[in-house]
């Protein structure tokens, strides 16, 4: 027998059943079968009522972070769950989330029941990197790959991102200046938006989309939708408002059995509402983008691209994929990189020492010059810890997913049927005082040193692997730029008697409330 023969098939006897292959070698089964592992049905959790009753009468949804430590104390590493009418594994070891993404295959599943799909579908939309499978994924990832993979070409947006810094940090200046109310909030339905009473000196209202969008949008289109003007662009004010509301329904959408959408037709309707205006959105900046290239071409002029749109319309993808992707990176770059940036400065903002050593180490590399570069944050370990360790307490995507179509697969002790949702619980695991002590605290400095090691599953906030986050390299460079320049400028401190925020699930991890922080120029 082949070598690669032999290995499969002994791949196969363990994934199957006993009575199976005693079959296939022509022997008559014996009357007591020894199990060598577990199936779902000998897997604690949770009856559907309990679950239910934790999701929708006591904020379980917005609590799902916090279900995965409780899950894992009451049960175990691993536990089934039925979210609505899907069965899903809960898996909150790292050893065990290795196990998992190391079998996901060549071309990885993230959730084959995704609401994201049905939209699509119904929509008549394409899919875009984020929602596509199998050949089409791959394509898509391997042309976007070359453009927000490779260290080279990602150094090469640190140009356009700091520019959008400059902006931010002309606009913290500006509303120190005016004292105008709570200072910087991007939505007019934030309460402090319209005060009564003046804030404390530099004190600001930390909403921090609009700046990111900004960063996203120059990087795909190479212009700006405008959200640090006075006045927010109505526009862009409602497709980050729809992006919000999007995020809150996808997880009632899915929880929701399909029957139900008929009975209680509102939660559907606002998730299909708010896709319609982000994937309007995303088409009329691309036209808009196409035609002003199309119009230098008439007037003879060379046209250079060095944003993520041009190169995706260099490789002859069809104009809905274009628009399907440009969307969903849209939406991918917006909440988790602002999320992130404003959790490091709520942090940073409570540690004044950890801050203080953080700006001793920018102005020691930076010399006196005034705006960094993707060189310079690369000198920076302790500001680039400083984002290790806010994703490993707020990690943006608290708990992912993955479906193994082909094959049932071993985790630990149990073998996991084909098709399966399985939940990785990377909040819980991240929150785990075997791998960084004092879990709940915030304290940098534990990714400085080499002797305190962890399970490199422990806090993976990007994913790992074939499937992981397309946006890391301009997210890391992103924030390091920003956080860089804002302590370059100001010393960041909390709110007078500012009270604790916690983070919500509302399917990415947010802050709870509003962050108001002061600014306090340097
Ligand atoms: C701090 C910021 C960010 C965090 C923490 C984050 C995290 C993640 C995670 C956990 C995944 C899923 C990985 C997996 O399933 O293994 C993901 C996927 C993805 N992210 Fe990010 N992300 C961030 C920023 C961005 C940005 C800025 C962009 C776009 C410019 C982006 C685009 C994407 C896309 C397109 C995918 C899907 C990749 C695929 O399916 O092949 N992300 N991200």
């Amino acid at each position: 027998m082949p070598q690669t023969l032999k290995l499969a098939s002994r791949a196969s006897l363990l994934t199957r059943g006993f009575p199976e292959i005693w079959a296939e070698l022509g022997c008559k089964a014996p009357a007591r079968v020894i199990k060598t592992h577990k199936t779902l049905e000998d897997m604690p959790g949770p009856n559907a009522l309990a679950f239910f009753t934790d999701l929708f009468c006591k904020r379980g949804l917005a609590r799902l972070h916090e279900l995965q430590i409780e899950g894992k104390a009451r049960y175990g590493p691993v536990w089934k769950a039925s979210f609505g009418p899907i069965l899903t594994v809960h898996v909150a070891e790292p050893s065990l989330i290795e196990q998992v993404l190391r079998q996901e295959g060549k071309h990885p599943i993230r959730s084959d029941l995704s609401s994201w799909k049905d939209y699509r579908v119904c929509r008549g939309h394409a899919y875009g990197l984020l929602t596509a499978e199998g050949e089409e994924w791959q394509k898509i990832r391997s042309i976007l790959g070359k453009h927000m993979l490779k260290p080279k070409e990602v150094e090469s947006y640190t140009g356009t991102l700091n520019g959008v810094v400059s902006d931010l940090i002309r606009r913290l200046q500006h509303q120190r200046r005016q004292h105008r109310g709570w200072g910087w909030t991007d939505l007019p339905e934030t309460p402090h938006s319209t005060p009564n009473t003046p804030p404390p000196q530099g004190l600001m209202c930390l909403t921090l989309s609009g700046f990111i969008s900004l960063g996203i949008s120059s990087v795909l289109f190479d212009s700006r939708i405008g959200c640090l003007e006075p006045e927010m662009p109505k526009e862009t004010e409602t497709f980050i408002r729809s992006i919000n509301r999007m995020f809150v329904m996808t997880l009632l959408t899915m929880a929701m059995p399909k029957f139900l959408h008929h009975i209680f037709p509102k939660p559907w309707k606002i998730f299909c509402e708010s896709w319609d205006y982000m994937f309007a959105f995303g088409e009329r900046h691309i036209d808009k983008r196409i035609s002003e290239v199309a119009e230098k071409v008439s007037r003879g002029e060379t046209v250079e691209g060095k944003y993520l749109t041009y190169y995706l319309a260099q490789e002859k993808l069809s104009m809905k994929s274009i628009y399907g992707n440009v969307t969903e990176l849209l939406l991918a770059g917006v909440d988790t990189i602002s999320s992130t940036l404003s959790w490091s400065l709520y942090e940073l903002s409570r540690h004044p020492r950890v801050q203080a050593a953080v700006h001793e180490e920018i102005t020691g590399v930076m010399k006196g010059s005034a705006i960094p570069s993707a060189a310079d944050v690369a000198q920076m370990p302790l500001l680039k810890a400083v984002m290790k360790e806010s994703l490993r307490l707020y990690p943006v995507i608290p708990g992912n997913a993955r479906v193994i179509s082909d094959r049932d697969i071993q985790v630990g002790e149990y073998l996991i049927p084909r098709k399966t949702l399985i939940t990785l619980c990377h909040y819980a695991t991240s929150r785990d005082a075997r791998f960084f002590p004092e879990p709940d605290s915030f304290r940098p400095e534990r990714w400085l040193q080499k002797d305190a090691s962890h399970h490199p599953y422990a806090s993976i906030p990007f994913g790992v692997g074939k499937r992981s986050c397309i946006g890391r390299r301009i997210a890391e460079l992103e924030v390091h730029l920003a956080l860089a320049r804002i302590l370059m400028q100001f010393e960041v401190k909390p709110e007078p008697e500012g009270c604790r925020v916690r983070p919500m699930t509302r399917t990415l991890l947010v802050p709870e409330k509003d962050i108001n922080l002061q600014f306090m120029s340097r």
